[in-house]
């Protein structure tokens, strides 16, 4: 057993019964088709910032991708292991004067994760400059393939159940000084608007076409509402806040009443962002 609440920002949740870490794609396939002979569930653990696990725990192989963090340039591109988290990609990026991914400043995720969610902010999101992905399909086999192979679309990069291990981005040559710029505005707006010293899950339901979830919450006199230590953060209404010893029940149970209070005020359902692992 591996309690895998140490491994989410939100530092919610139960142990895992297999945990598992590749270092390598080739051990990625593997495991793939280990879990499949033996008939165990496989789940996929990226940079934990946009999953809760369930207080009970998972009786799965979770398989954590954070030692696949080699990137690799090839003049205009980047390519990089799922682990990688974005802000080392980004500051890689910048102090070799490679331009694009600004637009993903501040956003706590690994490799792998942002692109199976098509991670992104109102700036850009991660498939605008992807090229090709590594994949192991669940079969386990190894698989390379182009950005139009996957219909990606708001916050879903499109890739069902296929597990990314390698992400191509193609980017621009500018000064790292310019670059740097880009990247701070985005941050500075980012941290003034965020609770991004807490512990959360980032935004907790997706922006309903042409509005924010976030303001909608707020209308509906949601900020501030806790269940538990779970709390609607008083800086962003989207983001929910655990203030200690905050569960995995008492998440959800405060998102089914926020969105009950949504779908009230505006006839609107929200959809969620994160994922609820079951
Ligand atoms: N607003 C409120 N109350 C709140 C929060 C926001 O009235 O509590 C208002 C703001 O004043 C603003 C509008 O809602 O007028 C939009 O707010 P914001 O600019 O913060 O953007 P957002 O739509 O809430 C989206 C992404 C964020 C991303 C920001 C900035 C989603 C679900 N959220 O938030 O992404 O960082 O834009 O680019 O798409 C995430 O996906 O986890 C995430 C944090």
């Amino acid at each position: 057993m591996v309690p895998l609440a140490p491994h989410t920002h939100i530092r919610i949740g139960g142990p895992a019964t297999f945990f598992v870490e590749p270092y390598s794609e080739r051990d990625v396939a593997t495991v793939v088709r280990a879990c499949r002979d033996l008939d165990l569930e496989l789940r996929i653990l990226g940079g934990g910032s946009n999953i809760i696990v369930p207080d009970k725990g998972v009786d799965a192989v979770v398989m954590h991708l954070n030692s696949l963090n080699r990137v690799v340039r090839d003049g205009d591109r980047l390519s990089a292991g799922a682990g990688v988290t974005l802000p080392s990609l980004l500051s890689g990026a910048r102090s070799l004067g490679l331009a694009g991914l600004e637009s993903l400043s501040g956003v706590p995720a690994v490799v792998g994760g942002a692109v199976k969610m098509n991670a992104g902010t109102r700036e850009g999101e991660t498939f605008d400059h992807l090229v090709s992905l590594t994949v192991v399909d669940r079969e386990g086999e190894i698989r390379v393939l182009g950005r139009e192979s996957f219909a990606a679309r708001y916050r879903d990069g499109g890739l069902g159940d296929m597990i990314v291990v390698h992400a191509t981005f193609e980017l621009r040559e500018d000064t790292p000084e310019a670059i740097f710029e880009r990247f701070e505005s985005y941050l500075r707006r980012r941290n003034a608007t965020q609770p991004v010293t807490q512990r959360s899950v980032g935004c907790v339901f997706k922006n309903p076409t042409g509005d924010s979830a976030g303001r909608m919450i707020e209308a509906s006199g949601c900020k501030l509402m806790r269940r538990g230590d779970i709390r609607v953060s008083a800086r962003h209404a989207n983001y929910f806040v655990n203030e200690g010893k905050g569960t995995y029940a008492d998440f959800l149970a405060l998102a089914d009443e926020v969105r009950s209070r949504v779908a009230d005020r505006f006839e609107a359902q929200l959809e969620m962002e994160v994922q609820a692992w079951d």
